[in-house]
């Protein structure tokens, strides 16, 4: 289990969504680093995919309404990141349906969001939470 109480922003509705991405990944990153054979993990790569495409983007759109609502004064750069981050998924996503035997690639984007989300997660999106409570 990835997430913990304490990425928690005081925002139910992002919380949940935050909680949920987490738990995706989670299974993503289990499916991914077992060692059955890349064919049996092409249908969980592919979900995955599917749900960082959709569900992260709607995420992203309530954090930065949110941050709209509350005239957060770095909403612009927060803003930047995100759309950073939509980018590296769409990247990613050619780039695995141009190779989809390519398993260094695959380790290499779970890695690459696990950390992500993590760093974001517990540092940029926090910074929205202190600023909330001020
Ligand atoms: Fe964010």
């Amino acid at each position: 289990m990835l997430w913990k109480e304490k990425y928690k922003i005081g925002i139910e509705k992002v919380d949940q969504q935050h909680k949920e991405i987490f738990n995706r990944l989670n299974n993503f990153l289990n499916v991914v680093r077992n060692d059955e054979e890349m064919k049996s993990k092409l249908e969980e790569i592919e979900k995955t995919l599917d749900f960082m495409g959709q569900y992260v983007v709607v995420h992203f759109d309530s954090e930065e309404k949110v941050q709209q609502e509350y005239n957060y004064p770095h909403y612009e750069e927060h803003k930047e990141v995100h759309d950073r981050f939509k980018e590296e998924i769409i990247n990613f996503k050619q780039e695995f349906e141009a190779d989809k035997y390519n398993e260094d690639l695959v380790m290499e984007f779970s890695g690459r969001l696990l950390t992500w989300l993590i760093n974001h997660v517990a540092d940029e999106d926090q910074k929205i939470a202190d600023y909330i409570q001020k």
